[in-house]
């Protein structure tokens, strides 16, 4: 069983390395952004509490995000492990995974911080384009559709996140760098850190995670 975690700054590359990993391992994804976002999507009571940080770019309260991963977490229905994406984001998220991990006798193999600089990442959020319906993700420059504003996989018109919009973008970093980033040399002690440059090309991204998980 494999149970990873993978960090980075907003746009650093997380969701599309965690598609990559998932297909490699055969994990279940736990990605918080997706599950608020599709909770949105459905107009549910949750998704409604949640549009109201999502929008600004602010963190969710602790208590609804935590418990809505010990719903998944407690089911155990992951035979390969799963990958927690954009969960835990403060240290009070940290210590409740922590408590989690030990009620269930399992343990984290490996946390992943996908390494990239601020300006990197704003150019990379100006240009992301997402499909709302199957959740595909493009970016203009990078990684572009075949066809203009449109999915790839399924047809539907792209759209820009809410909170790719600039003004959110800079309170999103802001909040990485205060409540986040600390999070590192948490896990760091723990020994559990592998450090990726986030800044290549998304293959060699996840070559050198694939590397580097096995040297472990
Ligand atoms: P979440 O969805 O987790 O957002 P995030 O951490 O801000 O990360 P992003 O989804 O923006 O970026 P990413 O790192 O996945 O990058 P991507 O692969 O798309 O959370 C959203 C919100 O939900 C939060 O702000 C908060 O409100 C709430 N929330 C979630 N979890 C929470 C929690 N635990 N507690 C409280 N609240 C929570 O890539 C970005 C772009 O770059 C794409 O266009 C992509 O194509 C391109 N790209 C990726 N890699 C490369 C590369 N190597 N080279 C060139 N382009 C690349």
């Amino acid at each position: 069983m494999i149970n990873l975690l993978i960090m980075g700054k907003p746009g650093a590359g997380k969701g599309t390395q965690s598609k990559k990993l998932l297909k490699h391992y055969q994990l279940e994804h736990i990605s918080t952004g997706n599950i608020y976002r599709d909770e949105i999507k459905k107009g549910s009571e949750i998704g409604i509490e949640a549009k109201k940080y999502l929008d600004q770019g602010n963190l969710v309260p602790d208590k609804m995000t935590n418990d809505i991963v010990w719903e998944i977490l407690s089911k155990k229905d992951y035979p390969n492990g799963f990958m927690l994406d954009g969960y835990p984001r403060t240290r009070a998220q940290a210590e409740a995974l922590d408590e989690m991990l030990c009620r269930l006798e399992i343990s984290l193999t490996s946390v992943i911080n996908v390494d990239v600089e601020d300006e990197i990442l704003l150019r990379r959020m100006a240009g992301r384009r997402v499909c709302p319906s199957c959740g595909h993700t493009y970016h203009t420059d990078y990684h572009p559709p075949k066809l203009e504003g449109i999915c790839d996989h399924c047809g539907h018109e792209l759209i820009q996140r809410p909170d790719d919009l600039e003004e959110s973008v800079m309170n999103r970093l802001a909040i990485y760098n205060e409540k986040t980033k600390p999070l590192l040399d948490y896990y760091d002690e723990k020994n559990l850190l592998v450090v990726i440059d986030g800044e290549q090309s998304t293959n060699k991204v996840f070559h050198d995670i694939i590397s580097k998980l096995g040297e472990k």
